[in-house]
Parts: structure tokens; sequence; C-alpha cells
């Protein structure tokens, strides 16, 4: 039988987001495998749906996958096609520079290039041929925490946090509508801590952007995630939200939220 739609759901359906045919889900995640040269299982058969405009953290033991899952998603190792979806897109289909613009990624310790922080965070719009104006690059320290004294300062002169912000500021520039950290507070003190989370939850409020997080702290998930999965041996053993954390039931999962 053909599928009914009337004049309101038609509506709907042209009036939803570029990709509303997808409803609320950013990226699918369907069956994605990695085994290593020596034959393990290092991610088995993980599904998982990313709601879009969420902050979704992810945890688990330390070897259980979860930078490996992070890094699928922007194809810093290639999965198999059919198995990441990008708004329903194949992401294996998608030029890899601009899926990597479009999904952008922050690592635990931020390496800047030589140049002040000005040359940053204008690097990934010029690799395309557009140069930032003094304005737009101003907006984008704002929008990672960082005030306009900043600008000129070089690398050398920042503390981890500030390079973390001056990190983000040029992940930024390239207009990501998804973030993937790995652990991106790791290195940082509390006070660096609080401004990146901060600066995240302003970006999912403000602009809708999809965050995905591996985080070892339980209280940052609490503090700033919607929703956590859990990642144990390769495999997502539970996804909760933040305050039933605790309810987790898997044996391992315990034992990990016991002892962090
Ligand atoms: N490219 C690789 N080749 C072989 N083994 C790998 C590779 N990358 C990661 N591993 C292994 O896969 C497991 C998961 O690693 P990882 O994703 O870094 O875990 P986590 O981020 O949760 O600590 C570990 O046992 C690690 O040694
Ligand atoms: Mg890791």
């Amino acid at each position: 039988m053909a599928p009914f739609r009337d004049e309101a759901q038609e509506h709907l359906l042209e009036s939803a987001p570029e990709n509303g045919h997808h409803g609320g889900v950013k990226i699918e995640v369907r069956d994605l495998t990695k085994v290593s040269d020596k034959d393990v299982r290092i991610l088995n058969k993980v599904n998982l749906d990313i709601p879009r405009g969420v902050i979704m953290g992810v945890i688990g033991p330390s070897g259980s996958g979860k930078s490996t899952f992070l890094r699928a998603l922007n194809r810093l190792w290639e999965p198999a096609s059919g198995s990441v979806l990008l708004d329903g897109v194949d992401i294996c289909e998608l030029d890899v520079l601009s899926l990597r613009r479009k999904v952008g990624m922050l690592f635990q310790l931020p390496v800047l290039f030589e140049g002040t922080v000005a040359d940053n965070v204008r690097y990934g719009p010029q690799l395309r041929g557009k140069k930032l104006s003094d304005g737009e690059v101003h907006k984008l320290l704002a929008l990672a925490d960082l005030d306009s004294s900043f600008y000129g300062k070089s690398g050398g002169e920042l503390s981890v946090g500030q390079a973390q912000r001056v990190a983000l500021a040029r992940t930024l520039a390239n207009e990501p509508e998804v973030l993937l950290l790995d652990e991106p507070t790791s290195a940082l003190d509390p006070i660096s801590t609080q401004n990146i989370e901060d600066v995240l939850v302003r970006l999912k409020k403000d602009r809708g952007m999809t965050i995905v997080m591996v985080s070892h702290s339980i209280k940052q998930i609490q503090r700033i995630a919607d929703v956590v999965c859990l990642l144990v041996n390769g495999e997502i053993v539970e996804i909760l939200e933040p305050n039933q954390l605790s309810e987790a039931k898997h044996p391992m999962a315990q034992t990990f939220l016991q002892l962090s």
C-alpha cells in the first residue's frame, strides 16, 4: 500500500531541515567493526544512533575502543562502507576533506602550527582559498572563550588550556556540524576544563552542534552530556541518561563506574 501523507505532514517534511528525512539522527552507526592486524576485535558490531544537536558522552575502561570508535566517524581510519552514515549519507561516499570539515576533531593534547594564534585560526579556510578577516578571527576566538589579546600570540606563550581553546577555534573556523572530542580536557586544570565545557554547551545551545565526547570523568559527563554510551571490549553495553549511570547493569560497567 502506498504510504499516505496528508497536507500537514507534507508541509512538515518540506519545512524540516535539509536532511529532515533522517529525523533527529545526525550519525547512524551500523555494525561498525574493526579487527586488528593480529585478528583482535577492537570494535565488534557497534550500533548507535547519535541524535542531532546533543552532547553524547562516551565512557569505558581504557583499551575498550573509545578512540578507535571516534576516529571512524571522520575516517581517520576507513570503516566498511555503509557502517557510518552522516545525515543518512554513507561517509565513505563523501570527499574525505569535506567530511573532516563537517566533522571536526579535538584530541587530548592540542598541537598548534607555527605562527600566531590568528594564523592557526585562519589555517582551515585558507586551504580552501578563503582569507578570514580580522573580525572573523576575533569572533572565532570569542566563540572559544579567548579574548582579543590572544590574536597575535604564538603557541609557545600559551598554557595547554589556552592552546586547547585555540585548537577549538581553529576547528570551528571550518564551520563543523559535528565535533568529536577525545578526552579534550584530561590534560587541563579545573578552570580550563570549565571554560571548554561552557563553550561546548554554548555550541550545542546556540548552533545546534552535535558533539561526541570521550571522557574518563563521570562527573564531566554528568555536567554536560545529554546521553552517555558505555563501551566495553569494543561493544556498546549500555546507553543511558547521565543521571542514570549508577543504574548501569553490565558488570564491567559497574566496576568502571565505581573506580572512576
Ligand atoms: N591501529 C591499531 N592496530 C592495532 N591495535 C589497535 C589499533 N588502534 C587501537 N588498537 C588497540 O585497540 C584497543 C582499543 O584502543 P583505543 O581505541 O585506543 O581504546 P580507548 O580509547 O578506549 O583507550 C586497544 O587494545 C589498542 O591497543
Ligand atoms: Mg583513547
